[in-house]
């Protein structure tokens, strides 16, 4: 049932060397396999294994478009999965915080599920303290996508039908897994509606890039290119308005271990217990650039996250306790893996001063998110 592909298709071999550009070029030598992953009442779920020419490999099922494994090298060659998660579907069947997950209708909190949209209240149900989060209880990451492997990519597709979380419109989205041999995973979200809607599509990876179950993240040295953050009241919803993080725990304009200020004295810092709270990108809107990088001293990887989104949740990994148990039998003890989820802002259906989520029947909705992998040299 493996089957192996070669990425790169005939479409792209017919077109002379110049006008291929890197996004396609670098693709060329990924190969992609899939396997029986088991079953989800009547769907047969796969899992597709992304391998690029340099060794890295990544893991995608389409379960929830769950990333369960992203292998990279570390400064001496030895490789890692740096990647949170499960050996088996059942561990992601199971009551579980969006390991690897694509995130949607809408990532993250929209507060008292519920929002006006040309006039009409949407109610959504509420799976997070009396507010919706990651889009209701049964969101994208708990649906089974249509795969399909095409031009070197894996692409994931789900329909989510009027009124499914209360959402309203027909949304077709699409998401595409590419693996360049540079190291980077780029993942790209399309979507159309047949009604008014909102959309926020993420995805949820838990990184720890001292490799999964190898203790916690506060060591890791992050940089994010914000000057603001939007600051949360006590449901963790955002008030609305934009905190500078000049003086703050918050700001990591320049590279500072997660832990230095996970723990400070800071009424957000509170709220989040630890980091969990929404970037506002510098330059945001303007195309695809590289907003954080993240470093882990002792393996000497490096984490790069390129997005075209305007924020990126940074989430410290607080909710974990130690009552996980991942691949591996690998405990998943507090702030073992770090997430940074790009996105359009926390409750923008709430707050007209943030960017639109409202995507309109004849629009297409899109979002671009690299992850891209080096070592310290
Ligand atoms: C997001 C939220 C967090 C938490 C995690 C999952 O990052 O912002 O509060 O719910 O997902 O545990």
């Amino acid at each position: 049932m493996t089957r192996a592909i070669p990425a790169l298709c005939a479409f792209l071999a017919a077109v002379p060397a110049a006008a291929v550009t890197n996004e396609t070029h670098d693709m060329d030598r990924t190969s992609i396999t899939e396997k029986p992953y088991g079953n989800v009442h009547d769907a047969a779920i796969s899992l597709y294994t992304l391998k690029n020419a340099s060794g890295m490999s990544v893991e995608v099922t389409n379960y929830g478009g769950i990333i369960t494994s992203i292998v990279v090298p570390d400064k001496e060659g030895m490789m890692a999965d740096v990647a949170l998660g499960f050996d088996t579907l059942d561990g992601y069947l199971a009551d579980q915080p969006y390991f690897g997950a694509t995130i949607g209708r809408y990532g993250n909190r929209i507060g008292g599920g519920t929002f006006q949209l040309d006039g009409q209240t949407v109610e959504l149900p509420k799976n997070n303290n009396g507010n919706t989060l990651h889009g209701g209880p049964r969101g994208f990451d708990k649906r089974v996508w249509q795969a399909d492997v095409t031009d070197g990519a894996l692409k994931l597709t789900y329909v989510s039908r009027d009124g499914e979380m209360g959402f309203p419109g027909t949304l077709t989205s699409e998401v595409t897994f590419r693996l360049r041999d540079d190291n980077a995973v780029e993942i790209e979200y399309r979507a159309t509606t047949d009604k008014t809607t909102v959309v926020n599509l993420t995805n949820h990876s838990y990184f720890n890039l001292a490799g999964q179950g190898n203790g916690n993240v506060l060591g890791h040295l992050m940089q994010i290119d914000a000057s603001a953050i939007t600051p949360v009241d006590t449901r963790l919803i955002p008030t609305g308005e934009l905190m500078p993080v000049e003086g703050t725990p918050f700001d990591f304009r320049k590279p500072v271990a997660i832990g230095n200020g996970i723990d400070a004295d800071h009424d957000q810092i509170r709220r989040g217990r630890g980091y969990d709270h929404n970037f506002v990108l510098d330059g945001g809107g303007a195309g695809l650039r590289l907003i954080a990088t993240v470093i882990e001293p002792s393996s000497g990887r490096i984490l790069e996250v390129h997005t075209t989104e305007p924020g990126v949740q940074l989430y410290s990994g607080n909710f974990l306790d130690g009552s996980l148990r991942g691949k591996g039998g690998a405990v998943y003890g507090h702030r073992s893996g770090f997430c940074l989820e790009t996105q359009h802002f926390p409750d923008s259906p709430n707050h007209e001063s943030f960017p639109s989520t409202t995507l309109r029947p004849g629009e297409t909705y899109t979002s671009r998110t690299v992850y891209k992998f080096r070592v310290q040299q």
